[in-house]
């Protein structure tokens, strides 16, 4: 199978990795990629926003399938243009995006569905906004309703705060995505996540994971894309599990299909978990970043044949093989991040760590100078490794942490504190 991987992060990376382990894949293209990535298949520069240059690309490498990293390229469309054109692809169509792409698209959902979520209102309206707001007072959730590259949410534990969010998205700190507005009750408990391949009938749950926002240690600092993860979450016990199935994803994905706008791809579903039960943060139609990390480190080859059977509408009587370990990730981002940061710094050790089923650095944001690794974006590395235990993945990741030369760069030191 001749297969093209859309993106260049270190979620691609981590799909690249599984995939190329898996005998049926014979050329693996990953657009745009980075610098690690090139270690191990070959980058083409694409724009992968622009459907119709990926399909004639796809045509013209013998592409048999396409699965696609990132939400962008699925928002606008990407898998419907390759699936009309004739090309298996893995990732939702354009409409079915909308689950991520609209917040207020997801609650009209869990409304049609009875899908347990957190109470909202809607607004275009500032000054209704803001009433609304002085009604319910703090702590609140205040969220523009489009992409905002996951900076558009405000959690905001005092009514100033909270008001100084909306003025943030209606002054226009979003663009469009801020032109409307959603606010939310404020859920208390644990945050995780739960991945589900979805085939537009079928799903199948195929990893959970927990991720750390804050750029500090403690939960400290300001919001990021995300510090670091581990898998399995140990709040998403089975029994939790199969509840947020039957109650969520089950009816959610139903909902889609009914709709005419059948979910296919890999529904990443951010839960809060209290007292057993789990209630909807939000939907990502993607997989996680650094999630993937750990779950393709856990999966392994046979991730290819899930999203296979998945794309190719196959996933009723598959079965997800788990070994009982775990796995964990630590980011490394360049100094500043979330700020502003400098690109270009060097990375050196890279060549002289580990790299086997147990011990993968993935690059997020890396390009080649002169044969040598430079930081090129905000997170840079993810350091994963699995173990028996998670405390055997945890000092196995620290381990290569503390063997990488970045003068450049910082990392969290107590990814994984809350299940350790
Ligand atoms: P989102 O982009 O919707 O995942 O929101 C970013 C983060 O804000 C989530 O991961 C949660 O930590 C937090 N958050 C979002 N909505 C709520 C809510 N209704 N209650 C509490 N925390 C929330
Ligand atoms: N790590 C959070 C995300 O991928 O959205």
């Amino acid at each position: 199978m001749n297969i093209l991987i859309l993106g260049g992060g270190g979620r691609e990376h981590a799909l690249a990795w599984a995939v190329k382990q898996n005998p049926k894949c014979d050329r693996l293209i990953v657009a745009p990629g980075n610098a690690g990535i090139a270690l191990l298949a070959e980058c083409a520069a694409l724009d992968i926003l622009d459907g119709a240059a990926v399909a004639s690309f796809a045509e013209e490498n013998a592409i048999d399938f396409v699965i696609v990293g990132p939400e962008a390229p699925l928002a606008a469309g990407v898998a419907d243009t390759l699936r009309a054109a004739g090309i298996l692809t893995f990732g939702p169509s354009g409409a079915a995006a909308r689950l991520e792409a609209s917040k207020a698209f997801t609650k009209e959902i869990c409304d049609a569905c009875g899908a347990p979520t957190a109470g909202y209102a809607r607004f275009t309206d500032r000054a209704e906004a803001e009433a609304h707001l002085r009604r319910e007072g703090a702590p609140i959730v205040i969220k523009a309703d489009g992409l905002a590259a996951g900076k558009g949410v405000i959690v905001a534990m005092s009514e100033t705060e909270a008001l100084e969010g909306l003025a943030e998205i209606f002054g226009g700190a979003f663009g469009e995505a801020g032109t409307e507005v959603v606010i939310e009750e404020f859920m208390e408990g644990e945050e995780a996540s739960l991945f589900v391949l979805c085939d537009g009938t079928d799903v199948l749950a195929i990893g959970t994971a927990q991720d750390h926002k804050r750029a500090g240690d403690g939960d400290t600092g300001p919001n990021t894309g995300g510090m670091g993860a581990y898998s399995p979450a140990p709040v998403l016990s089975d029994a939790v599990l199969a509840r947020a199935m039957d109650e969520i994803v089950r009816p959610t994905v139903a909902e889609m299909a009914r709709r005419g706008t059948p979910f296919e791809g890999v529904l990443y579903a951010g839960l809060m978990i209290r007292d057993g039960h789990a209630r909807l943060v939000e939907y990502n139609v993607r997989f996680g970043d650094p999630e993937c990390q750990v779950l393709m480190l856990r999966l392994g080859a046979q991730a290819l044949d899930l999203v296979h059977a998945c794309a190719e509408r196959r996933l009723a009587g598959i079965q997800v093989t788990w070994a009982d370990d775990h796995a964990l990730s630590v980011v490394m981002a360049a100094n500043g991040y979330p700020g502003t940061y400098a690109k270009g710094s060097q990375i050196r050790g890279l060549e002289e760590l580990p790299e086997d089923s147990a011990h993968m650095v993935f690059h997020a944001g890396t390009a080649e100078r002169d044969g040598t690794v430079i930081a090129n974006g905000g997170r840079v590395l993810n350091v994963t490794a699995r173990g028996a235990t998670l405390r055997e993945a945890h000092d196995r990741a620290y381990r290569m942490v503390d063997r990488i030369d970045w003068p450049g760069g910082f990392c969290r030191r107590d990814i994984g504190w809350r299940a350790l």
